[in-house]
């Protein structure tokens, strides 16, 4: 008997710190708490997910209230023989008719507004809100994420930025593997799959920053795979999109025009865009020096963080395209073996990225 209570003393003692560990998790001050919803559809589900809490809640205790109360009030005591077999019954049919009615019940409780949310989620927001809404292409890449508004005629990088107040229809597709765009504040996840078109529509209630993160398995850099949220007010978001449609900055410091060259000659341009030239196999970087973070919401966009990104790019994010190369073209891992990249080179080319606000 003395032996059990040790035990029962070192498993609640243990079990405690783990408890205050898993209870931290529904801090509403972290970044990608889905307990603090900030939009309609995070506040639909947040609303479904504590009604089910509540039932299930209720249940746990009613049953294992009754279970608890049955062990105890019928445990082998004193005196009894434990060969003796109790009384032998065949149930009642009224309580048995009762529990399965009341777990119906139960269910329905739960089914209704689960029902109704999930129509509220995949229905076309725009019927709600007589045209208002605006439509992002999203496409997950190992591990960064490309946002394009086609009404608007104007694409970016790890930073989506959306009007308060105004629903953004979501059409995910993947380039590579299966990603999941989740920002936990607007909205639950969906899936980005290769081949295959899927939608969701978010909406943000206030302006603000709210995390995004892949939420599917992609590969070595996954954890890493992050982005930005930015809600802003109407006329600021629209000044936002006048300036994502202009030219981008020409470079007029020494160093930053030298910049510019390697930025060409080391290949980078192969792969990036800086208006309307070069290519679309890595993020787009027309107006890079106006996001506040790099490598896909890793970093803060300082100019060390960038020089180290652009340095030592495998240790920043492991097994990125910028260290591998790419396909069959000559691969940046290539020009870096032979040419290498001194220190002024990397700095010239940091200079110029923070020149592309
Ligand atoms: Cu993309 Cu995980």
């Amino acid at each position: 008997m003395r032996n059990y209570k040790k035990l029962g003393r070192a498993l609640l003692l243990l079990a405690l710190p783990l408890i205050a560990l898993i209870l931290n998790g529904c801090s509403t001050q972290l970044k990608q708490s889905a307990l603090d919803p900030k939009g309609p559809v995070a506040q639909m589900q947040y609303d479904v997910m504590m009604l089910t809490l509540v039932v299930v809640t209720a249940l746990f205790i009613v049953v294992g209230g009754v279970m608890a109360y049955t062990v105890w009030r019928y445990r082998l005591r004193k005196g009894d023989d434990p060969n003796e077999i109790p009384d032998q019954s065949h149930g009642n049919p009224l309580i048995e008719v009762g529990l399965i009615v009341i777990s119906a019940v139960m269910l329905v409780i739960i089914a209704v507004p689960t029902l109704k949310g999930i129509a509220y989620m995949k229905n076309d927001p725009v019927e709600d809100y007589k045209g208002e809404a605006i439509e992002v292409i999203v496409t997950g890449h190992q591990w960064w994420w490309n946002f394009e508004y086609p009404e608007l005629g104007i694409k970016t990088s790890n930073e989506l930025n959306i009007p308060v107040g105004r629903p953004v229809k979501l059409v995910l597709k993947a380039a590579d593997v299966i990603h999941s765009f989740w920002v936990p504040k607007l909205a639950g996840k969906t899936d980005l799959i290769p081949g295959q078109i899927n939608r969701m529509w978010i909406e943000a209630d206030e302006p603000g920053m709210y995390w995004g993160q892949c939420a599917e398995f992609c590969g070595d850099s996954h954890a890493y795979m992050l982005f930005r949220t930015i809600a802003m007010e109407a006329g600021d978001f629209e000044a936002w999109v006048e300036h994502q449609r202009s030219a981008p900055i020409e470079p007029v410091e020494a160093i930053a025009i030298t910049g510019k060259k390697l930025f060409t000659e080391k290949g980078c341009i192969g792969c990036h865009m800086v208006g309307p030239v070069g290519g679309m196999v890595g993020p787009d970087l027309t107006h890079f020096g106006s996001r506040s973070t790099l490598a896909a919401g890793w970093q803060e966009n300082t100019i060390e963080n960038l020089r180290e990104w652009i340095q030592h790019p495998e240790k920043v994010k492991p097994g990125n395209l910028m260290y591998l190369g790419v396909g069959s073209m000559p691969g940046i891992k290539q020009i870096r073996k032979e040419k290498g990249l001194s220190d002024e080179e990397v700095a010239a080319m940091a200079d110029y990225l923070h020149t592309l606000k």
